[in-house]
């Protein structure tokens, strides 16, 4: 791992380890593996940031399961903009099935709002949402709270391992954080 990484003026130090991630990604598998041993459901992946995680994820799973994508978007930089663009919206009959939501990071948990509607109206037999990071102090909308979690992370800006800043550092395959420099007060 690197021991830091920049885009632009920005500085981003180590957060997560590869091995770490593995150990995430086969810790959150094998609970899926118990709770959804003989059923089929289908794997919901939310484009761009999850595919990495995803892809990671569902090499790991032993039940019989279809996989589709959705893609949204919020961000812009380091911040939310408060709005969910659907960019391709749920194409796969979810009526009457399981739908596992795979998400890279669970926030606000407006994404995840947004798409829990649909999922309901569409007439889906249940939906889970399985995050590979969640930030539990930034939960705005209860019903987004993941119930499969690889991570709980402080309210820090990660990149990495599909986290991008500005369409950039999905590829690298761990997560590094936002440098926050301290203010420091010189006395004397
Ligand atoms: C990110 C992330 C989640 C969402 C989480 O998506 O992938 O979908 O924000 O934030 P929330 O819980 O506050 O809604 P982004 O808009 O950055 O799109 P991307 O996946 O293409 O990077």
């Amino acid at each position: 791992m690197k021991e830091e990484v920049r885009y632009g003026a920005r500085t981003f130090v180590p957060a997560i380890t590869r091995n770490e991630i593995r150990e995430a990604v086969i810790r959150v598998a094998d609970r899926l593996n118990k709770d959804y041993a003989g059923r089929e459901p289908i794997f919901l992946v939310v484009l761009n940031g999850a595919f990495m995680f995803a892809a990671d994820l569902v090499k790991e799973v032993e039940f019989e399961c279809q996989i589709s994508f959705v893609k949204l978007s919020s961000y812009a930089g380091t911040e939310s903009t408060g709005k969910v663009k659907e960019l391709i919206g749920i194409e796969v009959d979810v009526k009457d099935r399981d739908v596992i939501i795979v998400e890279d990071i669970v926030e606000s948990g407006l994404t995840m709002h947004r798409v829990l509607e649909q999922l309901r109206e569409l007439g889906a037999a249940s939906v889970e949402i399985c995050a590979f990071v969640h930030k539990p102090m930034k939960l705005q909308f209860e019903d987004a709270r993941p119930k499969y979690i690889g991570m709980n992370i402080k309210d820090r800006f990660i990149i990495g391992y599909g986290l991008d800043i500005d369409g950039y550092a999905r590829n690298l395959p761990e997560v590094y954080e936002l440098e926050v420099k301290e203010d420091r007060i010189i006395k004397g």
